[in-house]
Order: C-alpha cells, then sequence, then structure tokens
C-alpha cells in the first residue's frame, strides 16, 4: 500500500531565530532558504514579519525566490501582526499564514488576560483576516501541551470552521512526554467533529529531551506534519531536529506507514550552513549530524562495521550527505569555476564586485590552504556577506600576535572606524584574550562575553577555525562570526562581528514574549 505523506515544516528562520543571538539578515534567510529549498522541505517558516521592517523584508525575499516550497510567516493573532505578515507572504508561489494564540489556563490568565471565550473570537477573527491573503492557514493553539482537552477542543473546531487547513498542537514548553503527547493527538483527532477537514501537525520543544520522541508518537497517532530545526536549533533547549525526524522515520519504514519528501542527502550541508550562520555549532556525538554520528572507536565496532556495515550502522553516513563535502577548488582554480560553484551551492551574489570581492578572499584562503571545501566556500560568502553589511562600524585592518613560554601574550590590532584607523594593544592570558581585551579597550562596548567557540570548519590543522563570540549588553544578545587559518584572527573577527552586531540597533520582538 502507498505511504502517506508526512509534511516537514521547517522553523528554523523563526523558532531557531528566537534562540539568543541567532538574528539572521536577509541575505542569510535567502542562502538557508535556497538549502532548504534543495533538501525538499515542505513548508519554510521564514520569520515572524511583524517583529522588525527587516524582519518583514526577510521574509518577503523568500517568499519571491523560492518556488518549490510553500512559505509561511508567523502571526500572533491580532489585525497587524496578520495584514503584515499577509503582505510578507501573498508574493509566494504558495503562501501560508500561521497565526497562534495561547490556550492554558496560565497562559490565558497571566499573558494574555483574557477569558477563555475571547480567546476563542480573537483566534476566529485572526484565521478569517488571513483568508484575505491566502487559504493555506495554519492555527496553534500555543502551550496546547498544558491546555484543557475541552477547551482545546472548542477551540479548534472552530479554528477549522473559521477556515484553518492545518492545525498545528504545541508542546511549547516541552512539558508532555510521547505516551501522553501522541494520545493527547489521538483524542483531539477523535472527539473534534471537523477533524478530518485539517492535517493535524506537531511542534515539540526539546526541554526535557523529548522533543523528537514527542513528535514520532504523536506520528503514529496519525500527525502527518511535523515542525522541525536544523539542528534542533530553537527557543530553550530547541525544537524537534529535522534531521532526526527525517531519518527515524525513514529507518523505521518498518513502522511508520507514512515517509518524507527530503532528499537527506542535503541534511548535512544544511547543518553546517545553519550553525555556521548562527554561530551555534553542533556538538560532536548529535545524532545525524554530530562530527562523530559515523565514526567507530572502539576496535570491536571497526572490526565488525569493515566486515560488515550493518553490523553497527543503522544508516550510511554517506545517504545523509556526508560525503558531499567534496574537494571543490584549489590554488589554480579559475573565477568561473568559482563562480559556477557557487551556483551549485545555491549562492548567488548580488553584482560582479561582490563576485569580485569573494574571488579574491578565496584566492587569498587558496593561497593559505591548498585544498577547498565546499564549507570553505560557505564560511569565505558568510565572512564577505559580513563585511558588506551596511551595519558595518568596525573592520579588521591587521593583527599581530606574540606568545612564548614564560612571556605574557601580547596583542596589537589596527581597526578602522568609518574611514579613521586606530592601532590598539593589550597583553592578556592567551593571545585571543589579548586581542579581545585590545578590541575592547577601542570600543569601550561595556557588554559581557557570554560564550567563545572555535571549530575546525573541515578537517586537519591546515583548516579554517569558525570562532563564534556571544555578547550581551543590556536587553541584547547577539552572535558574532569569523573564520580564518589563524583562529586568533577569526577570533578577532568573531568579535568584531559581534561589536558591529551591537552597533547595528535593530530590535526584534519575540513574539511569544507579548
Ligand atoms: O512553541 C510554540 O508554541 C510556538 C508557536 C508560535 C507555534 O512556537
Ligand atoms: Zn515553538
Amino acid at each position: 500500500m502507498a505511504k502517506e505523506k508526512l509534511i516537514i515544516f521547517d522553523t528554523t528562520m523563526r523558532d531557531g531565530e528566537q534562540s539568543p543571538g541567532a538574528a539572521m539578515s536577509k541575505d542569510e534567510k535567502l542562502r538557508i532558504a535556497r538549502q532548504l529549498e534543495r533538501m525538499h522541505v515542505d513548508v519554510i517558516e521564514a520569520g515572524f514579519p511583524n517583529s522588525s521592517p527587516g524582519d518583514f523584508e526577510a521574509v518577503q525575499a523568500v517568499a519571491r525566490a523560492i518556488k518549490d516550497s510553500t512559505i509561511c510567516g508567523l502571526a500572533r493573532a491580532n489585525e497587524a501582526d496578520v495584514r503584515r505578515c499577509g503582505e510578507a507572504v501573498r508574493v509566494a508561489a504558495r503562501p501560508r499564514l500561521h497565526t497562534f494564540i495561547a490556550t492554558s489556563p496560565i497562559h490565558m490568565e497571566k499573558k494574555l488576560r483574557m477569558e477563555p471565550t475571547q480567546v476563542v473570537d480573537q483566534a476566529v477573527r485572526a484565521i478569517r483576516w488571513a483568508s484575505e491573503y491566502t487559504n493555506d492557514i495554519e492555527f496553534s493553539p500555543e502551550d496546547a501541551g498544558r491546555s484543557d482537552i475541552d477547551f482545546l477542543c472548542r477551540i479548534i473546531e472552530a479554528a477549522i470552521k473559521a477556515g484553518a487547513t492545518t492545525i498545528n498542537v504545541p508542546d511549547t514548553v516541552g512539558y508532555t512526554l510521547p505516551e501522553q503527547f501522541g494520545g493527547l493527538i489521538h483524542t483531539l483527532r477523535e472527539r473534534i467533529p471537523n477533524a478530518d477537514k485539517a492535517v493535524w501537525s506537531v511542534h515539540c520543544h526539546n526541554d526535557l529531551g523529548l522533543a523528537v520522541a514527542n513528535s514520532l508518537a504523536a506520528v503514529m497517532q496519525g500527525a502527518r506534519q511535523v515542525e522541525c530545526t536544523i539542528n534542533g536549533l530553537g527557543e530553550r533547549a530547541g525544537n524537534a531536529s529535522l534531521e532526526e525526524i527525517v531519518m527515524a522515520v525513514r529507518t523505521r519504514q518498518d513502522i511508520f506507514n507514512c515517509d518524507t519528501n527530503i532528499d537527506a542527502t542535503q541534511i548535512v550541508p544544511a547543518s553546517k550552513l545553519v550553525s555556521g550562520i548562527t554561530g551555534y555549532p553542533v556538538q560532536p556525538n548529535k545524532a545525524v549530524v554530530g562530527a562523530n554520528a559515523f565514526s567507530h572507536e572502539s576496535g570491536i565496532h571497526q572490526d565488525g562495521v569493515l566486515k560488515h556495515r550493518e553490523t553497527y550502522e543503522i544508516m550510511s553516513a554517506e545517504s545523509v550527505g556526508w560525503t558531499h563535502n567534496r574537494l571543490t577548488l584549489g590554488k589554480l582554480s579559475g573565477r568561473n569555476a568559482f563562480k559556477s560553484r557557487l551556483q551549485e551551492l545555491g549562492i548567488q551574489l548580488d553584482s560582479e564586485e561582490a563576485l569580485n570581492a569573494a574571488f579574491k578572499r578565496f584566492k587569498d584562503l587558496a593561497d593559505k590552504k591548498r585544498e577547498i571545501f565546499d564549507e570553505d566556500l560557505q564560511a569565505l560568502i558568510t565572512e564577505e556577506v559580513i563585511e558588506q553589511a551596511d551595519s558595518e562600524h568596525w573592520r579588521l585592518i591587521s593583527l599581530t600576535a606574540h606568545s612564548e613560554t614564560g612571556e605574557l601574550p601580547y596583542a596589537k590590532l589596527v581597526v578602522a572606524e568609518g574611514g579613521q584607523e586606530h592601532t590598539t594593544e593589550a597583553q592578556g592570558s592567551g593571545p585571543v584574550d589579548a586581542a579581545f581585551k585590545a578590541l575592547e579597550a577601542l570600543a569601550k562596548s561595556g557588554a559581557s562575553l557570554l560564550l567563545y567557540s572555535v571549530n575546525n570548519i573541515t578537517s586537519g590543522t591546515d583548516s579554517q577555525g569558525e570562532v563564534t563570540v556571544r555578547l550581551s549588553k543590556e536587553d541584547r544578545i547577539v552572535n558574532g562570526q569569523g573564520a580564518d587559518t589563524d583562529i586568533v584572527v577569526a577570533s578577532a573577527k568573531a568579535y568584531i562581528n559581534a561589536l558591529n552586531k551591537l552597533q547595528s540597533n535593530i530590535k526584534r520582538v519575540n513574539p511569544q514574549l507579548q
């Protein structure tokens, strides 16, 4: 019998963006969206258009660029949000509007300060406004996992009657257990008279590490859309991870009577792209996309795998894209080869100048590093985009660092601020610490360093190091990224990128905290 389709709804650019410091620019969203389209993701939630003019533009740009996936925007159940979202997504080949309102007693009383009847009326009104823009409307009763079942039945029935075509059941705070969450979907589908008029979707958070298990339990009970994110990025402990959902369903086709359309060989490239853009590294032991997910340390395992792969592997590294990072270019590669590889990776640069600047950057890297991989190209473009950003206030011109056993490490940097060059220097407990102290002495940002992390982009000691610096100041948290074969330089670039993000006064509204 033909399998039913499980719709994959990616919310990396909306819920994932609600992770501290993970805000993405329009160009970054476009790059991620193209990769998701290449992976055959069915629905891409591109953002929350009423959060800022920048996000409106980003969602609209994604809606214009992407042809094969449905493009969705999020709106709270109020007229301003719904209309702004409608304007952003209506240009898409397939637009979807996702509206939500909280339904748990604690959210209705403490956050919304509304009576249950008012909440139902507001949801119905929002769906009617949404229907002026598209007939693909998704409704979510936020915090469904802690809502009263009778009230959920009431509001969902009204939402479907008003025109919602997808009902998404969120476990907003990651509180439920798999049996319970599966049971919730079962009961809702059984009790709501018009349940068969909508697609059932789930959206699980990972606070207890159960987001994937809860989502799969719901799929067993008839949910046919799963909301998930690349690398499990998302609010707090994150959302269900796309790669785990897709590979669990695919690997256990003996259990599931549905499958996805996802081209799984695009999973690892997507994971690396999202990690590079957001500055959220992937833990090595992460399922499917972690660096160790397919490596075997123990001799017994290695022997077993060499004799017969399936002794210890339930899926192959190739099937999820681990071998996609083939050697692409080298020192002798020309501009055309560079340009066509960028095109194959779905990277479009706006102008000839941008292409020339990126090509120069590629040649500089090829002088330092013999083999250039796709990941290097992605990092190089991330850097180019960062440097071209209008918001750039500080720019690294040069850096000298000195470290020697028995001596206090020292760093001296030349940094441009607008057109003016400044020299700054400091000592520190290591060359990176010295560089950060020197930059702080110049910029006087007063920000606190929340996180510093270094990862190699490819393997080998000649690999580029990709550095993330998370700074917080007052109510803002930003992530800065930098890449270079010299990790002190990469670190300084990342710190400067974070300082520039703090300078640009972009404020985003979190849709769930208002
Ligand atoms: O977690 C949640 O409830 C959400 C909704 C907006 C769907 O992200
Ligand atoms: Zn969420």
